[in-house]
């Protein structure tokens, strides 16, 4: 990709990218066809290629560093909206993020004059810690434009048309990945489209969440190079998708350079099914704290995950009280587990005592 991030970590108080998040710019692990995440990526081009030959141009090489305008103002996210906190967003200083979804693109890629586009990407957000969620994710964008003489002789309205278009090429993308499933659309909510929906699938035994989508707000458009137009527009997580595809039980694997993981998806085909190659045996640790105004669980986590790494699995609020003086204590399991090998009681016990120091030192929260 060429782009050098070497002034993403930085001293400066605007800036809250840490080393470990750092490590993963520029990985791409979407681009990898060997990978599972590459390979989902594959599987949905294929769909659009099958169905609507070369009409959706393809982007994957976009930088994840953007302006908070791309990220944020270009898709009306509110300023007041939670996703633009320091608790939430990783920001290189006060006017630029690592992305926290792909969306930030959309603008842009209008304004180049693309009217058909998928973007897939690593998108990066403050979260807390468990089998399903890691601070670095994948996600994948679409968006198709329609003229008037696109839904001029259809007699429905343009949102109506966009909105049919968009139900009908998304069911068929479930479809191609999942099969015959059921499906069902639920009344979502994003600042970027209206109306706005999810689409779940039931899949396992359970309805499952797997994109959000809706037809652009004008004002998008009308910005952007495009008035008299309709568009929609979806987002999805790669990641979410590939777990149930592929049998993959844990986010952390996606990490793995393990050859025990890496060798099962080199034949770069949709079918696989993950077989884990062992469980190891997971550590529980407890700690207790009197919090602060300020403790977040998100900057807990991240502290966590900058001494522990992938060794923690979970970090779980056990215990929640406040005594008679207004004190409120919380009280965390940690749990600790490699993916790859057991670890000993001294290597725990030692990352253990690590924590306990830096949430001590670094959160200003009073141990119990
Ligand atoms: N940006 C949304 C997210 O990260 C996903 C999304 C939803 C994208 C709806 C879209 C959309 O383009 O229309 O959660």
């Amino acid at each position: 990709m060429g782009t050098n991030f070497s002034d993403v970590v930085r001293d400066d108080p605007t800036n809250n990218v840490p080393d470990t998040i750092f490590s993963k710019l520029g990985l791409q692990l979407h681009r990898r066809n060997n990978h599972p995440l590459g390979i989902l990526k594959n599987g949905i081009y294929e769909y659009f290629d099958t169905n609507f030959p070369n009409m959706f141009h393809k982007f994957d090489d976009l930088c994840p560093v953007v302006s908070v305008k791309q990220n944020f103002d270009d898709v009306l996210v509110p300023a007041d909206h939670v996703s633009r906190s320091y608790n939430d967003t990783y920001y290189v200083d006060s006017q630029t993020v690592l992305r926290c979804h792909t969306s930030a693109h959309q603008a842009e890629l209008l304004r180049r004059g693309h009217t058909h586009f998928l973007v897939t990407g690593d998108v990066y957000r403050r979260d807390s810690i468990d089998s399903t969620h890691y601070p670095v994710f994948h996600q994948m964008e679409g968006v198709r434009v329609f003229t008037p003489d696109n839904w001029e002789a259809s007699g429905l309205d343009p949102t109506s048309y966009a909105a049919e278009d968009l139900k009908k090429s998304l069911e068929g993308l479930a479809r191609h990945l999942f099969g015959a499933v059921e499906m069902r659309w639920i009344d979502a909510y994003f600042p970027f489209t209206n109306p706005s929906y999810e689409l779940e699938i039931y899949f396992q035994g359970k309805w499952m969440e797997v994109l959000g989508c809706g037809v652009m707000e004008q004002e998008i458009l009308k910005s952007n190079g495009r008035s008299n137009s309709v568009a929609w527009a979806l987002g999805l997580g790669l990641e979410r998708l590939a777990m149930v595809l592929f049998d993959i039980p844990d986010i952390r694997l996606f990490w793995s350079t393990d050859e025990r993981f890496t060798s099962q998806f080199s034949e770069g085909q949709m079918g696989v099914k993950f077989k884990p190659f062992s469980k190891y045996p997971p550590c529980y640790k407890d700690m207790s704290f009197w919090i602060n105004d300020s403790f977040t669980e998100n900057n807990l986590c991240e502290v966590i995950r900058g001494i522990a790494g992938d060794l923690v699995e979970e970090v779980s609020l056990i215990d929640n009280f406040t005594n008679k003086k207004g004190m409120t204590s919380h009280c965390y399991r940690i749990a600790y587990r490699s993916m790859e090998r057991s670890l000993t009681d001294e290597e725990i016990n030692d990352l253990q005592w690590q924590v306990r120091e830096q949430v001590q030192n670094k959160l200003n929260v009073v141990l119990r």
